[in-house]
Parts: structure tokens; sequence; C-alpha cells
């Protein structure tokens, strides 16, 4: 998958050139100068975190919440051991931008780390790196013995008294495990359930030390906020949504791939860059942030901005930047059922609502799909849906239960039509 457009994170990489992930080519564009500036200043860990505060990024993982807000929360005077960590595992349908993130300009990662690590006091870092994706992480951990050899990582970062450094670790491939307190869980050797919360990771985090967890996009756009000023970061995007985000667009249009443009930018012109609809279909609708954020009709999509505020105001939730894209074609109830399926499948099965709750949603989204439905599962859908989401430890159940219940309002009549009409399931213009 091609990364299209520039924005801050992909600032003059050439994903076409073979090389474009060394550390040379990253000094090229301006790599590491942020981490220089600071050293060299010796910058206050406070200035850096404010910095990063005014920049108004916000978590590229999903919840969107405010990265220097949370770096806030690190216990710097703590005296032992204190993390950070980065989330790449990156087990989102629909999302494959932090991946690009590791092939193409892992040191912007490894930069914003190191930078985190400085700002928080810690003198280790790990970054969780999604199972499947061998290459990949084959390529980041030659890119840390590069910054290895540089003196960027390890004792003495560039002959100053700050010393960090910094490993990667496989996932294990189960998406639950991008979830951060079963990744830190994970990290540790453990089976990779969530932990109760609080007490929250800035307290007890990896190895129940204090630590901060980001997500991949979140950590490389550091560099760029310290080198060029948060300002910078900030106007690069609107108030509030600073900053030019990745989005991974997949399903029916013409280019599907990675687009770093700037937050506020109108889904109109995204879906204009990535080719526009495919076969010249018409949309039908886009969920616009990974599969757990509510999907939206086409039109009510034509009209808004992508970022965190627009999205948020429509209904759905930009969450990892993911859009996947709907033509007319599509049934909606089968693509509910696919999504059902996955997150029946992805619970840990700690909580009953979640462990039981996903395996009914699936259950009865299945007979509808295959016209079996019965009076009344719309009315059940909602009522499963309603005792599990916020009943449970983690967000998952929440995840599940947002795509039944958009998909259920704004395509209702495909639901009925099935129920109503059963085994004309055949002839139903959708599928
Ligand atoms: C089920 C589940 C899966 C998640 N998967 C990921 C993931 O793959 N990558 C990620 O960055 N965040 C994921 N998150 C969000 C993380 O828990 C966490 O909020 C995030 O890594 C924080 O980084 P940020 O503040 O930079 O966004 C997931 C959350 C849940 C509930
Ligand atoms: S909500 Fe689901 S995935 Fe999360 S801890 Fe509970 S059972 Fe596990």
């Amino acid at each position: 998958m091609a990364v299209f457009v520039n924005g801050v994170i992909f600032e003059g990489v050439d994903t076409a050139a073979p090389d474009c992930w060394r550390l040379e080519a990253y000094m090229a564009r301006g790599g590491y100068q942020a981490l220089k500036k600071i050293l060299d200043n010796k910058i206050p860990q406070e200035d850096v975190i404010a910095e990063v505060k005014n920049s108004g990024l916000r978590g590229r993982g999903g919840a969107g919440f405010p990265t220097g807000l949370k770096w806030s929360f690190m216990p710097r005077s703590f005296p032992g051991d204190k993390y950070v960590v980065c989330n790449t595992d990156e087990g989102e349908p629909g999302t494959f931008k932090d991946r690009d993130i590791i092939v193409y300009n892992p040191h912007a990662l490894i930069e914003g780390m190191i930078i985190a690590g400085y700002a928080m006091g810690c003198k280790a870092g790990y970054n969780y790196i999604h199972g499947e994706i061998f290459e990949a992480y084959e390529l980041f951990e030659e890119a840390l013995d590069e910054a290895r050899k540089a003196g960027l990582l390890g004792q003495n970062i560039l002959g100053t008294d700050f010393s960090f450094d910094l490993f990667a670790h496989h996932g294990y491939g189960a998406y639950i495990c991008g979830e951060e307190t079963a990744l830190l869980e994970s990290l540790e050797g453990k089976k990779g359930q969530p932990r109760f919360k609080p007490p929250f990771p800035a307290s007890f985090g990896l190895y129940g030390k204090p630590t901060t967890i980001n997500n991949t996009e979140s950590f490389a756009s550091v560099p760029f906020i310290i080198r060029d000023g948060g300002q910078k970061f900030l106007e690069a995007g609107k108030p509030n949504n600073g900053g030019t985000k990745l989005f991974s667009i997949s399903g029916h249009v013409n280019r599907p791939g990675n687009y770093e443009i700037p937050l506020g930018t109108p889904f109109a012109t995204l879906l204009e860059m990535a080719g526009g609809m495919k076969d010249g279909k018409k949309l039908k609708a886009v969920i616009p942030g990974g599969s757990s954020a509510p999907v939206l009709p086409g039109e009510v999509m034509m009209e808004l901005t992508m970022d965190y505020d627009s999205i948020s105001k429509a209904g759905s939730m930009l969450g990892s930047g993911a859009v996947i894209v709907m033509n007319e074609d599509v049934c909606m109830v089968k693509a509910l059922e696919r999504l059902a399926y996955f997150y029946h499948e992805e619970s840990c099965g700690q909580c009953t609502p979640c462990r039981e709750g996903t395996g009914w949603l699936y259950k009865v989204i299945h007979r509808i799909a295959n016209g079996e439905g019965r009076d009344g599962d719309l009315e059940l859908l909602e009522s499963v849906g309603n005792n599990m989401a916020g009943r449970t430890i983690c967000a998952l159940a929440d995840a599940a239960v947002f795509p039944v219940r958009s998909f259920t309002k704004h395509f209702r009549n495909e639901f009925e039509h099935l129920i109503t009409h059963k085994k004309a399931l055949v002839d139903h213009k959708w599928c």
C-alpha cells in the first residue's frame, strides 16, 4: 500500500525509493534535528511537554486523547523505572497506516519516542508491533541498530548525560492486544487481557511502573512539533484538531491507500484523492474511523470534514482514521454480519456481557442475513447492546455495539426487508 500525499510525517519521503527508511535519508530530510535541538539547548522536560500540548496533537490510536496532556500525567519525579510504550499493534479492521510509518519512515517514530523518553524521564521504551508483519518488524530492528550505531540510542545520547534505549517486541496476533493494558500484559509475557482501570498505566503500567502508551502515528508526529514548533503543527490542521493525519482508505474506491492530509479536509476531497468511486458506482455508506466507528450514510459524509469534532458531531468517530467506503451494491446486513463475527471472535472473554453479548449479536445478525430473522430481532439487538455498552473492563464491547446501533439506525429498511421477506434474500437488491 502506498502513501499518496505528504504531511508532517511523510514530509519529503519518497516512498518509491528503496532506502527512504534509512537513517541517512531521514537525516537529509531534517531528521533528528528536534532531538539535537532539545539536547543542545537543554530544553526542560516541562517545556517539551508544553510544546506538544500547544500543537493540539490528539492521540492517533482511536480515542483522540490530547497527547501533551497524557504526557503531563507521567509522575516524572518517580525515582524508579518508567517506560514509554508504542502501540503498533494495529488490529482494527481497515487500519493500515502504522505499518507504513515503520516501513517508510521508522526514524520519525524512533526520534519521537526518544523525545518522549526525555520529556517523561524514561530510560527505556518498547514498540509492540503487530505480530504478522515480519518484514516491517525486521526493518524496524535494522533502523534501531542504525540509531544505536549513530549514538542516537543507548548510553549518553549524542555525548550528553541523557540515556535511553528502545526495543521492538512482536505482537501476539490478537486484536485485543492493541488495548493498552492488554498490550502491557502481553509485553510482560502474559496472556493479552485488559486490566481493570484504575489504576491507569501512568501510575501502574509496564511491570507495575509508570508508563505512557501512545500510538505509532502520535509518536511519529512529535519530531515535527519540536523542530518546527507546536503552533505550526496546530496550524496545519484546525483548532482542537492539530496537524495532518494519515487516513487509510479501503473499499470501493479506485486508489485505496494511505493519505496524509490536514485535519479538516473535506471528505469529498479525500474521496477524490483516492480516485473517486470504483466503476462510477454511487456512494452508499462510510465507516470513517475503523470498524468500531459508527457507520454514516454517504450523503452525510459528503458534507463533513475529516477531523475529530466534525465526525463526532455527525454521530461517529474519527478513530484510527480508517475510512471504509461502501458503494450502492453493498448489503448492509451482510456487512454488519462480518463485523459482528469479528468482535465475537476477538472478545477475550473476561467479561460476561462482552463474551456472551458479542456471540448473541452475531447470532441474531447472522440469522437475519440468512433469511431466518424473526419479528422482534431488531429490538433484541438493541437490548443486547444496551446490556453490553459501558459495562465491561475495556472498550471492545462498546466497539462491538456501535456498528450494530448505527447500521440498524441508518439502514433499518434493509434489516426489516430481510426479516419480512426472509428467504427472498437472493432476490434482494442489495445482495
Ligand atoms: C479493543 C481495542 C483495540 C485497540 N487497538 C489499538 C491499536 O491497534 N493501536 C492503537 O494505537 N490503539 C489501539 N487501541 C487504543 C489503545 O488502548 C490506546 O488508547 C492507544 O494506543 C493510545 O494511544 P494514543 O493516545 O496515541 O491514541 C485499542 C483499544 C481497544 C479498546
Ligand atoms: S470487554 Fe470484552 S475484550 Fe474487553 S476485557 Fe471484557 S471480555 Fe475482554
